[in-house]
């Protein structure tokens, strides 16, 4: 054979097997049925604009301040259990329904595992993609031993002393202020204490500018030039982990030494406590923890805690029920007493309504898992290394699961609540957010020192919420403050 016939053959032997693999590789996700006991099919759905595929509808429906909206079109047009799309430059499909959320929290590390956008993963390097998978699911299992209620139980009362200085300093002797702007100082200011009892306010604002610079370019455009939002989140994050270290290093220090208490704050317990076989973090996984618990709480109660002043600015009848419950346990305390343990337990109307402004409004409205192996899911085929997406809205929105979804009632928390797996503003399984108890009592306390001090009108009645990740009135809520007779 002279070369030219070899080279023909070869190729043609290439193009023929490339053909045989695609056309098996088609046949294996959209010939047959999972009902028909065939190979199953890929969801109904679009995969939209070549790379971009579906992102944008799926980032402009919550810019317009519908989030929802993305998820119920698709869900009417192609099925309400699961559909195809591309997020983010990936193949992807959307669980949906209680049956969804079962599905994807039950199976986490099994038939799939957590999934992070790249841009995430670039800002905010962790031990997960340094570690073994065993290794980052057993630091993963040792977080919530620090934000167990139990564990922060110990930490109401700096809560209720923080919060008492913020609202003094920044809401009191004031006519008009921006509630989100003073949200996030305060959960903020709180997270630097509890976590690393950094309480001085100049310190802290050392903080909080690289915090911000991180927040903004996680959810930016993940393009790394040095003038964009992206880079300098990238920039931030590094800045704040070196200083970090030093904080645990200074830390370590001072424990020995006994100038410090082993349950003075967050930090200090991470570094007394060791794991089921008494191994200890190192100082970078506990910079890690400590830098992925002030992210993940950065906006997140901030958000919630600005949308329950928007609410109970809104609803007379719900302020009436919020201040009726935290007045009885503020008249209950002796002067300078703290709030405590207990105090909490009692504020139950209190959390059911800032449950039901999470239903309505859920500061992340999902999360992504990527498949581990090829499954069928609903009769429907999902091939390995696609992203999944929960969504929470395809509950919390669905009239069948809450009746007229709109209305803000916080009865549908009473007795048992809501269905399992209905209602998931902090996700469910072994992901769920380690920050929820931690988070419930900041904005317990936060609603407590609100309605103590004021009743809020709002000074834009038609503010409209932009969803840009966070859901947040576009002008940050500007509320007019009415103090309180003595
Ligand atoms: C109202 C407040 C909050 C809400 C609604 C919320 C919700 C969520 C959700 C939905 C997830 C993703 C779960 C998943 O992947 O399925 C998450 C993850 C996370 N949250 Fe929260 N969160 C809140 C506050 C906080 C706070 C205050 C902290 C820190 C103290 C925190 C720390 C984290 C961390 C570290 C993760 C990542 C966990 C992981 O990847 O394993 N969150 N949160």
């Amino acid at each position: 054979m002279d070369l030219i016939s070899a080279t023909f053959f070869t190729l043609t032997a290439l193009l023929v097997s490339f053909c045989l693999h695609f056309l098996l590789h088609i046949i294996k996700y959209t010939v047959g049925s999972g009902s028909g006991g065939g190979v199953a099919s890929l969801p109904p759905g679009k995969t939209g604009w070549p790379v971009i595929g579906e992102s944008l509808e799926f980032l402009s429906t919550g810019w317009k301040g519908h989030p929802e909206k993305f998820v119920f079109d698709r869900m009417a047009k192609y099925s309400s259990q699961v559909f195809r799309t591309h997020l983010l430059g990936e193949k992807a499909a959307v669980f949906c329904g209680a049956n969804g959320n079962k599905f994807l929290f039950s199976n986490e590390n099994k038939l799939v595992q957590s999934w992070w956008p790249v841009s995430v993963n670039k800002v905010f390097p962790s031990s997960t993609q340094t570690s073994s998978k065993e290794e980052a699911i057993r630091m993963r299992k040792m977080l919530p031993n620090f934000l167990k209620p139990e564990a922060l139980r110990r930490y109401i009362g700096t809560m209720d002393r923080i919060a008492q200085r913020h609202f003094t300093d920044q809401w009191e002797n004031k006519k008009e202020i921006i509630v989100f702007d003073l949200a996030k100082s305060y959960t903020f200011w709180l997270a630097c204490r509890v976590f690393l009892s950094v309480e001085d306010p100049k310190h802290v604002a050392r903080f909080a500018d690289p915090f911000n610079a991180l927040a903004s370019g996680l959810i930016g455009i993940p393009v790394d030039l040095p003038w964009t939002p992206f880079n300098r989140a990238i920039k931030a994050s590094k800045y704040i982990r070196k200083e970090l270290v030093l904080i645990i290093r200074r830390r370590k220090i001072e424990l020995a030494e006994g100038e410090a208490l082993p349950s003075q704050d967050i930090l200090s317990h991470m570094l007394v406590t060791g794991d089921e076989d008494g191994k200890f973090m190192d100082e970078m996984e506990i910079a890690d923890k400590i830098l992925g618990l002030l992210v993940g709480g950065h906006d997140t109660a901030s958000s919630t805690c600005t949308l329950i002043v928007k609410y109970l600015a809104e609803l007379p009848e719900i302020y009436v029920g919020v201040y009726n419950e935290q007045m009885e346990i503020a008249n209950g305390k002796t002067p300078g007493e703290l709030l405590n343990w207990d105090d909490i337990q009692k504020m139950k109307y209190s959390w059911n309504v800032a449950c039901e402004v999470l239903r309505l409004s859920p500061p992340l409205q999902g999360a992504f898992r990527e498949a581990l192996a090829d499954f069928v899911y609903n009769g429907f085929s999902i091939p390995k290394g696609w992203k999944i997406y929960w969504s929470a809205s395809s509950t919390h929105r669905n009239p069948e699961i809450f009746p007229e979804p709109e209305k803000l009632d916080p009865s549908r928390f009473e007795g048992t609540g809501p269905a399992p797996y209905t209602f998931v503003p902090f996700g469910g399984g072994p992901r769920m957010c380690p920050g929820k108890e931690y988070a419930r009592l900041e904005i317990l306390v936060f609603m407590h020192h609100l309605v103590k001090r004021f009743r809020c009108e709002k000074i834009i009645p038609d503010e409209k919420i932009v969803v840009n990740p966070m859901p947040i009135p576009a002008k940050g809520l500007p509320v007019r403050l009415y103090p309180h007779k003595a």
